[in-house]
């Protein structure tokens, strides 16, 4: 049966295009919903571009969390996902909402985790000297990006890369290992993937 995925963005949306235009043909999954929780996302435009149902749950329209996360959930629920993808989705998800969805939320993390969970990555490796970089897709969990890996990509730093240009490399990973992970789990293996 086909496996329908929700993807959850918060801007530019360039992790969501690769995922949904890499769901046809004999893939087990198709996208079902974009929510956004930013008005102005480029990603909701990019979207409907592609003929995928978009909404926009705003977060500053609601007193609190749980308010914001109620309104998500619903709006969810009438799509009937699956599988939901995080990707670039910058609010945090209280474990309530983890929860509802237990084991079939995947999230996009650039950075080789266990390393630098939270904001900053690039910054954070290019001050560390670190030789190489990367990407991280893994289960969304209670604990913030920190989830079991489903999948890791890796680029080396090199001399005179600041966070943009590490970033850029970093994204092109991206684009790569959010879809080739989105399918096997969709298959149904959690097997971990690591490229190159
Ligand atoms: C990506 O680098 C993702 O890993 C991070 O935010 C960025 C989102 O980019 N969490 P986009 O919106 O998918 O283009």
């Amino acid at each position: 049966m086909t496996r329908r995925v929700a993807i959850l963005i918060s801007g530019r949306g360039s992790n969501m295009v690769a995922l949904a235009q890499s769901m046809t043909g004999d893939h087990p999954a198709r996208p079902c919903l974009v929510v956004s929780n930013r008005p102005g996302a480029a990603g909701l435009t990019a979207a409907r571009d592609l003929g995928i149902p978009a909404a926009l749950v705003d977060h500053t329209e609601f007193p609190d969390r749980a308010a914001f996360e109620a309104q998500l959930t619903a709006t969810l629920e009438r799509a009937r996902p699956d599988i939901i993808c995080l990707a670039g989705f910058m609010r945090i998800l209280s474990p309530g909402f983890v929860g509802r969805w237990q084991g079939r939320i995947l999230n996009i993390h650039p950075s080789l985790l266990p390393k630098y969970k939270g904001l900053d990555t690039h910054a954070r490796a290019l001050a560390a000297g670190d030789t190489e970089a990367g990407c991280s897709v893994h289960l969304v969990t209670p604990e913030l990006d920190g989830g079991p890996v489903l999948g890791q990509a890796r680029v080396p730093i090199l001399p005179g890369d600041t966070p943009e240009i590490l970033a850029q490399r970093v994204l092109g990973q991206e684009r790569l290992l959010y879809p080739a992970v989105l399918r096997r789990f969709a298959e149904g293996d959690q097997a971990p993937i690591f490229l190159p």
